[in-house]
């Protein structure tokens, strides 16, 4: 496995792969792995010849009062990891090479900048496309792959992708989830015990939603109070939305006709999470989560509609 941190490098790696007719399959990453992150690598070593895989904590993708400084960072871990994952070239460019003194261009992927994280995080998607445009210029890849856990910054590349005529293919995957419900994230590990408990909550949100929509509720409205509750039950959790849109505009939905993506964004402590899932009719009468089902607990989500990645190959032990 290599590693480049030299932008410069990276490019004439990739022109020399693509001269050998080596399809190059792409995971951008910020480091601090964890098995959401695993599962896209997995797929990345079926769909190129060459993975490569960048880790890069993207200050223009942060707010002023967010955690650039303190978003966690373990660089040795990491590569053990991206080895383990059968990484060929992890890509770490540093900050100063990537946006230099004077350097004024950005992507705006306009409106579907605007809904969900956007209207929280201002800035952040501008970030994100930039960021990734970027990285997608150096590393000339054929395929990337990126995790429905941020589906609308998945939108965001798609849409970009789309628009700026970049050849690349955009692989989605399904959100790696902890035993218990939890949606994997780096940002996990700020929680404190108490904290890591109350997190379930977004988890369970997203059950109760599934479960009503499964009794045949239509209404976003109804859906939305019953999602609500669910968070507004726990003491810890102070709700940044809970949305109920169009898969593919983000904008909201009064009604659910055929699929709707459920998004949420808490607060727990000092730390905002976020999750979500896809509502559709192919669900209805399949209850995600019923007593009768489940007990007084939800099942674990890979018996239900969603995907669980197995961990077991993810080299940590
Ligand atoms: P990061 O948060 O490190 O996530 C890198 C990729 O891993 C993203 O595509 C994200 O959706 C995916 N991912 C994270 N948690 C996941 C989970 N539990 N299940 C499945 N996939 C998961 O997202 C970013 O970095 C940055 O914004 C980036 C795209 C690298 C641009 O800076």
């Amino acid at each position: 496995m290599r590693f480049i941190s030299d932008i410069n490098e990276m490019r004439r790696f990739s022109k020399d792969a693509n001269k050998l007719g080596k399809s190059i399959a792409f995971v951008p990453t910020m480091g601090f792995l964890h098995e959401g992150h695993a599962s896209l690598l997995k797929k990345g070593r079926e769909l190129g010849d060459t993975l490569v895989m960048s880790i890069f904590v993207n200050p223009i993708q942060f707010g002023p009062k967010e955690d650039f400084a303190s978003y966690p960072r373990d660089l040795k871990r990491d590569l053990a990891l991206a080895e383990a994952n059968g990484v060929d070239v992890v890509f770490s460019p540093v900050p100063d090479e990537m946006y230099p003194e004077g350097f004024q261009t950005y992507v705006d992927v306009e409106n579907l900048s605007k809904y969900l994280c956007g209207l929280s995080r201002p800035g952040h998607f501008r970030g994100v496309a930039t960021a990734v445009a970027k990285l997608f210029h150096i590393v000339k890849p054929d395929t990337a792959i990126f995790g429905e856990k941020d589906y609308q910054q998945l939108a965001v590349i798609k849409r970009m992708v789309r628009d700026l005529n970049m050849d690349i293919d955009i692989v989605g995957m399904p959100i790696v989830r902890e035993a218990d419900g939890l949606a994997m994230s780096s940002r996990n590990g700020y929680l404190s015990r108490e904290e890591r408990r109350a997190a379930l909550c977004l988890y369970h949100a997203l059950m109760k939603a599934g479960d009503v929509f499964g009794k045949g509720v239509k209404d976003a409205g109804v859906i939305l109070k019953e999602a609500r509750s669910v968070i507004e039950a726990e003491p810890l959790a102070r709700i940044d939305y809970v949305r109920v849109c169009n898969t593919d505009t983000m904008e909201d939905l009064d009604r659910i006709t055929d699929r709707a993506f459920l998004a949420l964004a808490v607060t727990i402590g000092k730390t905002r999470l976020i999750d979500n899932t896809v509502l559709s009719n192919a669900m209805q009468g399949r209850p995600l989560w019923s007593p009768a089902a489940g007990g007084d607990k939800p099942p674990p989500l890979h018996n239900l509609v969603y995907n669980m990645v197995s961990i077991q190959n993810f080299g940590l032990k």
